[in-house]
């Protein structure tokens, strides 16, 4: 299946590079393209003279979600894709190997989540499914201890070379656009790794608003904040919006079966219908402080935009996104 409104601007690449050069010269900042940053300065007054070289760097650890409030966003979210999956926790038919009976002499059947974030769905599959060990990783150390015996975490990164081990049985990411950057590595260690007849699946929402109006996208706010966004991650080498090919990279790395589930979320409680306007609730405050979270730093530190500049950026399009008679929703 194909996403509604494909990405043509993103994929014949100039506009959104103007864009950002035009809002990076804002503030007497410019960028010159160069591929290890090192010519991407800000110009000075003052001695106010800022490699973004450094600020890139420092921005990999802003952007890393260990405050509380992210971490309620993401648990949030994981309400949210629970409701979408009717309470389930993943697609793929792996539910009856996670739950057969262990005899003796037998492993247990493993489950790997990369990126885990605050570990909630590891938490959730170590309850739902007590005969499988649970191993999940991520570079912040922000699990809980309180968790099931059947689930493990470790700080690792994802794109660190794993053990090729072919032991795990599911291997499961979500939101990981923007934090990876080569993907088809990352597809074809998780290959490397999963049991045969082992399962992949991996989530990821679209950055790009949808609507099911008929909205001049080049007029809204959002749409231009996304682009930015967008092209700031490009700039750092952590593509964000990989929701669209995923799929590829699946088929490329040697996976077989490859199936892709394509759901609306509303963006507000804009929805007649009862779920779908539940769903449209959370997933506003969900975007709104995501935007908080991750909007900041890509903006100031990667494009070079006054903070304040940002902010009443950041600030309209999160109006656009309360709006309930924009009817925007994302797509996952
Ligand atoms: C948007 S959060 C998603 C968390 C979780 N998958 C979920 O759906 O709730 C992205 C997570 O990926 C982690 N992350 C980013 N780059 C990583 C890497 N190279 N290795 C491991 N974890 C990484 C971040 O620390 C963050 O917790």
């Amino acid at each position: 299946m194909s996403l509604p409104n494909p990405l043509p601007e993103l994929e014949s690449g100039p506009l959104p590079y103007a864009e950002a050069l035009r809002l990076a010269q804002l503030g007497s900042h410019h960028i010159v393209p160069d591929d290890d940053f090192s010519a991407i300065t800000a110009d000075s007054d003052e001695g106010s003279y800022v490699s973004l070289t450094q600020s890139v760097i420092d921005y990999q650890y802003e952007k890393l979600p260990n405050d509380e409030k992210e971490q309620n966003r993401l648990d949030l979210f994981h309400h949210v894709f629970r409701m979408l999956l009717n309470g389930d926790l993943f697609t793929a038919p792996v539910a009856d190997r996670l739950r057969a009976p262990v005899g003796p002499g037998m492993r247990r059947p493993r489950v790997l989540d990369l990126g885990t974030g605050t570990g909630i769905w590891a938490i959730d599959v170590a309850d739902e499914f007590p005969n499988a060990d649970v191993v999940a990783n991520d570079l912040s150390p922000i699990q809980p201890q309180n968790v099931p015996t059947n689930v493990r975490f470790e700080v690792d990164d994802v794109e660190s070379q794993w053990p090729r081990s072919r032991v795990f049985d599911f291997i499961h990411c979500r939101t990981l656009g923007g934090a990876i950057s080569d993907w088809s590595a990352l597809y074809k260690q998780a290959y490397d790794n999963l049991a045969p007849g082992g399962w992949f699946e991996a989530t990821e929402v679209r950055m790009r608003m949808d609507s099911d109006k008929d909205i001049d996208w080049e007029k809204t706010t959002i749409h231009y904040m996304t682009r930015l966004f967008i092209h700031a991650l490009q700039l750092i080498g952590k593509p964000a919006e990989v929701a669209h090919l995923h799929r590829g990279w699946m088929i490329q790395a040697g996976f077989t079966n490859v199936t892709e589930r394509l759901e609306r979320i509303p963006s507000s409680p804009w929805p007649k219908d009862k779920k779908l306007k539940e769903l449209g609730y959370y997933h506003m405050h969900n975007l709104v402080d995501a935007m908080d979270s991750y909007g900041l730093a890509p903006l100031t530190r990667i494009l070079g935009m006054e903070r304040v500049e940002a902010e009443v950026l950041i600030a309209a399009a999160r109006a656009e996104i309360r709006n309930r008679k924009n009817h925007y929703y994302s797509v996952v």
